[in-house]
């Protein structure tokens, strides 16, 4: 993997980020609050990042002679998701293109199978896993896990959508013929205790570990960060060794997020990494010295990393569709009163169904303080649709 000198570039230095999504708005705004200028790519016309950003190049993510458009523009590549071509990413590297984290990287990270292995050989402890290419090896899995499995796409998943839990034989067949047209891994179903994650940073000089955050998913979706999270010393511990041990092996710098599980022996198993800020950071914009996306912008541009501290506890809850339209927001007016509350609306047009179109963040002196008001913040909040599409 990559291990190259970062060039220093300092503003007005153009900033390109692949994705034009929530991340990159947000990364984009880090990037114009230090005075570079941001270039996107997104196939969107208009992309919500593009809306705080210079310019946008519109096309696909495997369209190479774009993506050298966009190259040419820009002194420096991020992306906001991996679901990214690693090979037309690895030619623009070639051509003398710098991208951070690095396509080797990606390639590996972006298949949840290259992913667990590179993990188990680092000795990092995840779930049992293994691809499966049969029908009949999923049944042998099945049953060998004890009738609780979890079906994953190697690639493209997100907010669970390439994940099928299968507690019942009948579903076992459900879950192939749905991802037919996936290459596809089985793992053992975790009955954790909770589930926790942390950002970690790499430059070519320092490292930096973000507080523990503590998430509640629902239906695989992220919809509620709090930290710090409440975990005893041994699990604390465990976490630190696994954070330092996957800083240390990944040759690449960057901002990456690990998602763990931690199980009711108080055992920590690695979930998953990702190259790229994380929705379980987005608490580090208001709750931390320095937020989870100055700190990519700072990598990228060769300048010192920024403190991961703690500000004061803090809670972050995504704010999430229920219906599919154009929308407006009800209960901002009460939710502005609540102090320390910071409200994020992405400008997405169009709401869908457990589509993230936003997220608030309660910063509290204490983490009880922060989860009543971000509860009462949260109540509030209602997406309203505006009549048929
Ligand atoms: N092996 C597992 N056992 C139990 N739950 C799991 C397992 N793998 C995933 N999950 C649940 O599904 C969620 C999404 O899975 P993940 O693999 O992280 O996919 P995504 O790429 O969609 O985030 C996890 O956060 C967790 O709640
Ligand atoms: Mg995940």
């Amino acid at each position: 993997m990559a291990n190259k000198t970062i060039k220093q570039l300092t503003p007005p230095a153009t900033i390109g980020i692949i994705g034009g999504g929530q991340l990159g708005k947000m990364m984009s705004h880090e990037a114009k609050k230090m005075g570079y200028d941001v270039v996107i790519y997104d196939p969107k016309e208009n992309a919500i990042a593009a809306q705080v950003s210079n310019s946008q190049v519109v096309g696909g993510f495997s369209d190479e002679a774009k993506l050298l458009e966009f190259a040419k523009q820009v002194d420096v590549i991020t992306y906001e998701f991996e679901h990214l071509d690693a090979t037309v990413l690895e030619n623009l590297e070639n051509k003398g293109y710098p991208i951070y984290p690095s396509a080797a990287t990606l390639r590996m990270i972006q298949d949840k199978d290259t992913q667990k292995k590179w993990l188990a050989d680092i000795n990092v402890p995840v779930p049992a896993n293994f691809p499966v290419f049969t029908y009949e090896q999923l049944e042998d899995a099945f049953n060998r896990f004890n009738s609780k499995i979890v079906v994953k796409t190697r690639k493209e998943g997100y907010d669970g959508k390439g994940n099928i839990i299968v507690k019942d034989i009948q579903d076992v067949k459900y879950a192939y013929e749905q991802f037919a047209d996936f290459d596809i891994m089985v793992e053992e179903f975790i009955d954790f205790s909770m589930e926790v994650s942390v950002m970690l940073v790499k430059n070519e000089h320092e490292t930096v570990i973000y507080p523990t955050s503590y998430n509640n998913h629902e239906d695989s979706i992220l919809i509620k960060s709090q930290v710090p999270a409440k975990v005893s010393d041994h699990v604390a511990l465990q976490i630190r060794q696994i954070s330092q041990k996957v800083l240390d092996e990944l040759q690449d710098y960057g901002i990456f997020c690990i998602e763990f599980f931690v199980t009711k022996d108080q055992r920590v198993l690695v979930n998953e990494i990702a190259p790229r800020p994380h929705n379980s950071g987005h608490y580090t914009i208001e709750g931390c010295v320095c937020s989870q996306f100055e700190q990519i912008i700072r990598v990228i541009t060769g300048l010192p990393l920024g403190s991961s501290e703690l500000i004061n506890p803090s809670v972050m809850y995504n704010l999430l569709g229920s219906d599919n339209g154009k929308y407006t927001v009800a209960g901002l007016d009460e939710v502005l009163k609540i102090p320390n509350c910071h409200f994020h609306l992405y400008g997405k047009d169009i709401s869908g169904v457990q589509r993230k179109l936003g997220h608030l963040t309660v910063v509290a002196n204490s983490l009880d303080q922060a989860n009543t008001l971000a509860d009462q913040a949260f109540d509030k909040i209602k997406f309203e649709i505006k009549g048929e599409q």
